[in-house]
């Protein structure tokens, strides 16, 4: 699958010559299967007309902070976006976005996103190589903004020189990097990822297990790592990984429990996505249970649930995730579990249906925050689940940010 499919995009056109360029790049994310909402300045309508972008984008161009059906599109598009690119974006839409100024709707989404922002400066020479202009771009490269530089080329009036907007292909491709976690927003942080399920021994042959992959855990460690983090997957699986990936492995629940009791208390995020046993046998048989004695009774006892008991030891400012698998009441379930484990964020998927939870390569999610938010991703491959929920994760962090 594509990776800028089902994803949410915010194409914001300042008011440059290079503007006409921006219908060519919103043709490009929409044929890519990207939902394009685009923003044009007052500016912009100066060099293209609205109904261009508007019937190649996935919905009418926005320009006004006040005449959109929503009273504040500002943060509406800046929530939902995946990913937000300006382009081109003018030495005034800079220095607006390096000062946190809002004056009007592109500026207001910009500071009021917290999605990977790919800044396309285009301007002519002399402004690009101002102090102000190179102060502001160091600023917000030093704030993660992507910036794809300008090039060197004819520019308006037939100068030549640095200031061309760079050329489509290279904009969808950082748009496509940041969507897919190259943004480094995780340096600095150890994430503590379990994956696959448990095996509670019956006897010295037999267990108790379930169809947990640990497709889903190892594309969330994964994703986190390439992301910057310092990764650790407890794990009951034997799947290659990235190199730099701690592996523990386990087996049962209580060795599970013992491995992330001991990683945890350091890990900044916790993400349980394992499938762990609910009951196991009271006791293992030594050697194996013979057909011929009948048929066996086995006394189950409870587990430890894990993340019922990360959640009462929860050190300040750490992120615990919990995962959902449910067949069905989707979303009442998954709250229930988030409230009950003291859990910032849980990610549910209704297992039941096609294509979603174990084993598949695909998973479809609802992602719910603590603060009452609902993100539902709909079915894509399991990393770029893994991006979504480390999206959220990254939001929630910054959330909880001291000031
Ligand atoms: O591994 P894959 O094949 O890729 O499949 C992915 C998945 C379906 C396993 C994954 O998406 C998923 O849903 N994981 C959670 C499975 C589960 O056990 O869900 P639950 O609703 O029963 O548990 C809720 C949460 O409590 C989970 O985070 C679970 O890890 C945790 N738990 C449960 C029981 C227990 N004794 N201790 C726990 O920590």
């Amino acid at each position: 699958m594509n990776s800028l499919h089902g994803r949410s995009i915010v194409l914001g056109i300042s008011g440059g010559i290079a503007a006409y360029k921006a219908v060519e790049l919103c043709r490009q994310l929409v044929d890519a299967g990207a939902h394009v909402a685009p923003i044009m300045t007052e500016d912009a309508h100066r060099f293209i007309g609205p109904v261009t972008v508007s019937a190649l984008a996935s919905e009418p161009v926005h320009t006004s902070l006040w005449d959109d059906a929503s009273p504040i599109p500002h943060t509406r598009l800046g929530q939902n976006a995946d990913v937000i690119v300006v382009a081109p974006a003018t030495a005034r839409v800079i220095a607006a976005y390096a000062m946190g100024l809002s004056h009007d709707l592109l500026s207001a989404t910009l500071i009021a996103t917290r999605a990977p922002v790919v800044l396309c400066p285009a301007m002519h020479t002399e402004m690009w190589e101002h102090p102000a202009v190179e102060d502001n771009i160091a600023l917000l490269r030093s704030r993660g903004v992507i910036i794809v530089e300008p090039q060197s080329g004819r520019l308006a009036g037939g100068d030549i020189g640095t200031g061309r907007l760079a050329d489509t292909a290279t904009i969808v491709e950082a748009v496509t990097t940041a969507l897919n976690g190259s943004v480094k927003d995780l340096v600095g942080t150890s994430v503590l990822v379990t994956a696959g399920g448990t095996r509670e021994p019956i006897d010295a042959v037999r267990v108790i297990a379930n169809r947990s992959s640990g497709k889903q855990g190892y594309a969330i460690a994964e994703q986190a790592h390439k992301r910057g983090a310092t990764v650790t997957i407890v794990s009951t699986v034997d799947r290659q990984t990235l190199a730099g990936i701690t592996v523990v492995p386990v087996e049962t629940a209580q060795q599970m429990l013992d491995a992330v009791s001991c990683h945890a208390p350091s890990s900044d995020v916790v993400v349980m996505t394992a499938a762990v046993a609910d009951f196991r046998p009271v006791q293992a048989i030594a050697g194996k249970i013979k057909k011929d004695e009948g048929i066996p009774q086995i006394i189950l006892e409870p587990t430890v649930d894990i993340l019922g008991f990360l959640g009462t030891r929860k050190p300040a400012g750490q992120i615990l995730v919990g995962f959902a698998a449910e067949t069905s009441n989707l979303v009442d379930n998954a709250r229930g579990k988030l409230k009950r484990k003291n859990l910032d964020l849980i990610v549910a998927n209704d297992v039941s249906a096609d294509q979603v939870g174990f084993g598949h390569d695909t998973n479809e999610v609802t992602i719910l925050l603590a603060s009452g938010e609902a993100l539902e991703v709909p079915l894509a491959d399991k990393h770029t689940i893994a991006t979504a929920v480390l999206d959220s994760v990254s939001r929630v962090r910054m959330a909880h940010r001291p000031q």
